[in-house]
């Protein structure tokens, strides 16, 4: 069986079917936004003019000793992802779980062994194409969702690794990714139907790979999601 077969079974996602080869672009009435108050709003929007940015290195080391918040106390290390400023494909999610926590590495536990699924259906792999961070660089005890204000607290970082990344599409996984990035507590379905704005960069919404363990159902609506990702990297409007 060929290798990217096994991943779309494992994703329950086989019998494949294949996106058109070039579809319509999206209508720009379908680029909707997600704030009642437009931020966000305008697809054609030219990107903002960049801060100036510390280099990934020095924001690793404040990564690395932050104290901002109470969830350094109980971490072993920060996890600051997977960052390649450059590459098309970004993907946000909430925060380390035990094994990101013991080895410093995003998504490395049984979720990020989905997501991995994912990369390799879309015809991805970790490197230089993909860039993976997490909103919370450090893990809530006990697995908890991370907390708004610890959100709030550590969403400057993610900011400023966005902006060294400039990815060409941003793939939000899960409420927390969605809700703290898009400033919204719209509910997933809304969220996932429609196409957003980060500071210019076209964002996609879809399931966390976690929730997917729990609900494999959904694996197929996260299938429609990505490809509508890649769709807008492939073929922007
Ligand atoms: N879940 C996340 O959101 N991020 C990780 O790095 C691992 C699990």
């Amino acid at each position: 069986m060929h290798v990217q077969e096994a991943y779309w079974r494992e994703l329950g996602l086989w019998p494949l079917w294949v996106p058109r080869e070039n579809p319509s672009p999206a209508p720009p009435e379908a680029l909707s936004p997600s704030r009642a108050d437009g931020k966000n709003q305008e697809i054609s929007a030219p990107p903002p003019a960049l801060p100036d940015l510390p280099v990934t290195g020095d924001l690793r080391r404040q990564v690395a000793s932050c104290t901002r918040c109470a969830l350094h106390e109980q971490r072993k290390q920060a996890v600051f992802g997977l960052i390649h400023p450059g590459s098309p494909w970004m993907f946000i999610g909430e925060g380390p779980g035990a094994e990101e926590d013991a080895r410093g590495l995003p998504f490395v536990g049984p979720a990020g062994r989905l997501l991995d699924g994912m990369l390799t259906a879309l015809g991805l792999e970790r490197g230089p194409q993909v860039s993976i961070a997490n909103v919370v660089k450090c893990r809530p005890p006990h697995n908890r969702t991370p907390s708004d204000h610890e959100c709030a607290t550590c969403l400057p970082f993610l900011r400023q690794q966005i902006a060294q990344v400039q990815p060409r599409i941003l793939v939000l996984l899960g409420k927390v990714a969605a809700h703290t990035l898009l400033d919204t507590s719209l509910p997933m379905a809304q969220l996932r139907s429609r196409t957003h704005l980060f500071e210019g960069i076209p964002t996609v919404v879809t399931w966390h790979p976690a929730y997917l363990l729990r609900t494999p159902a959904e694996k197929a609506g996260t299938w429609a999601d990505l490809c509508r990702a890649r769709h807008l990297l492939t073929e922007p409007t």
